[in-house]
């Protein structure tokens, strides 16, 4: 008779909606249709680290499709992370493969963003098997159209707007909204062109503060007596000490002697329940990253292009970020419309960056 074979699954990195449909996308299909056993990992690579994980049997899969979180729970730990102390114990990849030999895995699936997705592909040349799905609600996961949890922040952001719509109206100020999104602007341009804003500021595009001073004094000469600034949190003065929102809403106000204030959405757009499309991804992805295993196809990442699931090898995305570009065709309607990105068109056509 031949071994079941077992998969370890974690969720790693920041959390966002749809993970548990994620999760129970892979267990569903490696139980149901394989018959595969499915260990469920505690709290990201840290779980491999300690060895501490639970069997996913279907009765624990009933009723997550649409938690928020993870329940598996999540941490941002990277193995592969220098020590600082220079401590001769064990080193933390040598203990994530000798669990995941002791746990007798025959593939370890990474839910995770690009963090993730790197220290996955380095546990691949360490020689264990890994699949990759890929999440976060930044977008920003190269080689991949959409990652899920991103379509659930854009709802939450877009909501917001719309509701900072009617208080701007009301007392006919300037409103800044600062969403998520330290490297790549994605949810900001989404949630921006969804909710109607004014101007957008993303961190991939070169802002000149004094350009979007006279957008907005010109809307007001115009009678359009309030606007709505959406801005991504990377947008930030290089001395850390205000938000994103703060520092543009302050120099704004300088600038116009309009009333001016600001928002900060932070984690409310990584919590709660997934968006039906979010449930949907992930449902597939996790569905893909087992057909891959039940072929002993790995080393691989589930990604989305043209809407089918295409599996790609982790080497051509681990350590890449997908950022938004100038010639993007939002960020070109936008433009057409009259929506103020800060610029003067100083921004890039390549939408690679490396991850820091
Ligand atoms: O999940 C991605 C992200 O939301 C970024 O946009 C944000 O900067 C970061 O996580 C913050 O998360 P944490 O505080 O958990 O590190």
């Amino acid at each position: 008779m031949t071994r079941k074979q077992r998969i370890g699954i974690l969720t790693a990195g920041g959390d966002c909606p749809g993970l548990n449909a994620a999760i129970r996308g892979v267990a569903k299909t490696a139980i149901v249709r394989h018959g595969m056993e499915v260990y469920g990992i505690s709290d990201g690579f840290l779980g491999l680290i300690n060895k501490e994980f639970i069997e996913l049997t279907e009765s624990k899969l009933s009723g997550i499709l649409t938690l928020g979180g993870t329940i598996l729970g999540t941490s941002r730990v990277k193995p592969f992370k220098k020590e600082s102390n220079g401590s001769r114990t064990i080193s933390k990849p040598e203990l994530i493969k000798e669990h995941y030999e002791q746990m007798g895995l025959d593939c370890l699936v990474c839910i995770g963003g690009n963090g993730t997705q790197k220290t996955a592909y380095r546990l691949s040349q360490e020689g264990l098997n890994v699949v990759g799905i890929p999440k976060t609600i930044d977008n920003d996961v190269y080689g991949t159209e959409k990652s899920f949890g991103f379509d659930s922040a854009v709802n939450i952001a877009t909501e917001a707007i719309d509701r900072l719509h009617s208080t701007a109206n009301s007392h006919k100020r300037i409103i800044v909204i600062e969403v998520m999104g330290h490297n790549a602007g994605w949810i900001a341009l989404y949630a921006g062109m969804a909710g109607g804003g004014d101007v957008i500021l993303i961190p991939e595009l070169e802002i000149d503060i004094d350009n979007v001073a006279m957008y907005l004094q010109e809307r007001a000469y115009k009678n359009k007596d309030y606007s709505i600034v959406v801005v991504a949190e990377g947008v930030s003065p290089k001395r850390k000490k205000k938000s994103a929102a703060e520092y543009i809403a302050k120099m704004i106000s300088e600038r116009t002697g309009l009333e001016t204030r600001e928002t900060v959405l932070g984690y409310v757009q990584r919590g709660g329940t997934p968006s039906p499309m979010d449930r949907i991804l992930a449902t597939r992805y996790g569905s893909a990253a087992v057909e891959l295993i039940a072929n002993n196809d790995y080393g691989k990442i589930v990604t989305l292009r043209s809407e089918i699931i295409v599996p790609v090898p982790i080497e051509e995305i681990a350590g890449k970020l997908k950022v938004v570009t100038e010639d993007h065709p939002l960020v070109k309607k936008a433009k057409w419309m009259g929506t103020c990105f800060g610029c003067n068109g100083s921004g890039s056509n390549n939408n690679v960056q490396m991850q820091k």
